[in-house]
């Protein structure tokens, strides 16, 4: 049985983040690890459902801090149905974001104090913390640029979040690449503008000994 372990994937919009964990899985697979794909807001089907209501545009009038212990609602389903399970059988899971999100987007993007965000955490996740961090990182202008392309191939599908302007997005990357810097031996911090394979391949030079 291999060594539970804890991976998440963490950046703005556009970055990346969710093709290069798919990546990253394949290679694990075909390596013969056994992986657990999974997603925050969702990853369960409680989580799915709050992740409707998190992400439709037409939830205008949701507070901020509502929209937090949404965040941490679908989290803690994930940590006790999914996370904590796979972890405790071995395996690797491979998480596309998690708290760090929070602090990013809540924290810095809606001003909430980061206190409350990690007294949340410890409701929701007791204890539960990434072995490792990989955070993605773009500029503001790449990460809209993949946003306009993006919605001209699917249409517009820009969930409430997405509908940040450039300040708000801003001051999210501000505060992962703090997070980050805070907490060097848990981060790698991977430059998203490289072409996908050169990324796939530094993630996996930077992870080697934790996978
Ligand atoms: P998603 O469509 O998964 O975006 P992406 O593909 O960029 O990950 O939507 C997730 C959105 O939710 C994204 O805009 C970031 C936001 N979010 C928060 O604001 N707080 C959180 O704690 C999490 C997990 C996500």
């Amino acid at each position: 049985m291999g060594q539970g372990r804890f991976i998440t994937f963490e950046g703005i919009d556009g970055c990346g983040k969710t093709t290069q964990l798919r990546i990253l899985a394949e290679a694990l697979r075909t390596a013969g690890r056994e992986v657990v794909e999974t997603v925050e807001p969702g990853g369960t089907e409680t989580g799915r459902q709050i992740r409707k209501i998190l992400l439709d545009p037409a939830n205008t009038a949701i507070h901020p801090r509502t929209e937090l212990l949404l965040y941490f609602a679908s989290r803690a389903q994930n940590v006790e149905e999914v996370i904590r399970p796979a972890i405790h059988a071995g395996k690797l899971v491979l998480c596309d974001r998690f708290t760090d999100s929070t602090l990013a987007y809540q924290g810095a993007g809606r001003g909430l104090d980061s206190e409350t965000v990690h007294d949340l955490d410890r409701v929701a996740c007791r204890g539960l913390k990434p072995d490792r961090t990989v955070l993605i990182d773009i500029d503001i202008e790449t990460s809209m640029a993949r946003a306009k392309k993006r919605n001209q191939r699917t249409g517009p599908d820009e969930s409430r979040i997405d509908a940040e302007g450039a300040a708000f997005h801003t001051s999210v990357r501000q505060r992962y690449l703090e997070l980050a810097a805070d907490e060097s031996g848990r981060f790698v911090v991977i430059d998203g503008r490289a072409p996908v394979e050169t990324v796939a391949e530094r993630i996996l030079e930077a992870l080697a000994a934790d996978v």
